[in-house]
């Protein structure tokens, strides 16, 4: 199956997908590319979007004894306008969680309601007129604002950005060496390029178990949307795609790096939101090995994913997490490998197929 997999077509939908924006609760754009790429390619047998803003999938198994739910967050993390000063800056909460160490000073793309892009900068003190003791203090966000170059609240308000109007931080596509690449928002359109992914190599082939897709609204708001669409799908056991933290950088001792870049798919055995299933994780391993899939352990126990929510759905979902090591998450730019993105889903699509039969 993996030579239908190409690392170009791979780079092309992480490009595409990072450079969308839709933060969590506003993710039109994300949820339109996506039912759009499984409408034109026939990827599913039903597809929709539901009334939480979810895209939903259903690929029938020949048998269809079990019902495997996988999941991806569209949205990312970002901003939401909270007030507009009379001389037209913008102070902002943050939506999802941010080091806020790293905020000021950057670049910012906003939507207003009418669709268009606007930018804008972390504003703060110049250094020439703050004291040595004030620049040596963290500045909280309540001291930060947004300058869009506009002179007033009407210019604002004019140009259809209000209270509520959401954005994130400007960062564009790169290559890098070794086949890695720098993005904004890799968690988690990692994990809806992994479902593209594993879809298409499904498109080809019959498997027995009926397959069950989430392109889930809002993880990094709660994980509404995890509940929601779990709940309508009704699986009997679930694996959440993610995009995880790799620590593996000057500074940080080996027993506190939960995975590394280059070393393939990470399973968890627990984060802060669950305790993975033994059962499911031993069938990924197995079929990791038989296939020569490189992959990893994710170290006990960091962030929260949809997991979490989907596992304490109806009476209850036997569920675990496959991601995708990256560096800087959840900052301006994350970095990846593409081949750890080709070797998770070579992971899931042995998964469902289970050639080892376990
Ligand atoms: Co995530």
């Amino acid at each position: 199956m993996a030579d239908q997999l190409s690392i170009d077509v791979i780079k092309d939908f992480q490009q595409k997908l990072s450079s969308l924006l839709g933060v969590s609760g506003h993710e039109e754009e994300v949820r339109n590319f996506i039912i759009g790429e499984i409408e034109k390619n026939s990827l599913a047998d039903k597809s929709w979007i539901d009334p939480l803003g979810n895209v939903l999938a259903i690929k029938e198994g020949t048998i269809g004894e079990d019902r495997i739910l996988l999941d991806a967050h569209i949205d990312e993390i970002g901003f939401m306008v909270s007030h507009i000063t009379e001389k037209g800056f913008l102070r902002f909460v943050p939506i999802g969680t941010w080091d806020i160490r790293i905020l000021l000073g950057q670049s910012v793309i906003l939507k207003s309601a009418d669709g268009k892009i606007f930018n804008g900068i972390i504003g703060s003190l110049p250094p020439h007129i703050t004291t040595v003791k004030e620049r040596n203090k963290v500045v909280t966000i309540d001291n930060m604002y947004i300058d869009i170059g506009m002179s007033s609240e009407e210019e604002v308000i004019e140009n259809q950005i209000n209270i509520g109007t959401t954005g994130t931080l400007y960062s564009p596509f790169v290559e890098f060496p070794n086949g890695m690449v720098r993005g904004k928002a890799f968690d988690d359109r990692t994990g809806c390029n992994v479902l593209l992914h594993t879809l298409l190599l499904l498109k080809e082939q019959e498997h027995s178990d009926t397959v069950l897709i989430n392109f889930a609204a809002q993880e990094e708001a709660g994980g509404q949307g995890a509940i929601t669409g779990a709940y309508s799908l009704k699986p009997t056991m679930a694996i959440a795609i993610e995009n995880t933290t790799a620590a593996d950088v000057p500074g940080v001792s080996k027993e506190k790096i939960p995975v590394y870049i280059g070393k393939g798919p990470a399973i968890t055995v627990a984060d802060l939101s669950i305790i993975t299933n033994p059962k499911i994780n031993a069938r990924l391993i197995k079929n990791a090995e038989q296939e020569d899939i490189p992959w990893q352990y994710k170290k006990p126990k960091y962030s929260r994913t949809d997991a979490g929510r989907i596992q304490i759905t109806r009476k209850g979902v036997p569920s675990t997490v496959v991601s995708v090591p990256c560096r800087y998450i959840h900052s301006p730019t994350s970095l990846l490998k593409l081949e750890d993105i080709y070797n998770t889903v070579r992971l899931i699509e042995a998964f469902i197929r289970n050639p080892s039969k376990i």
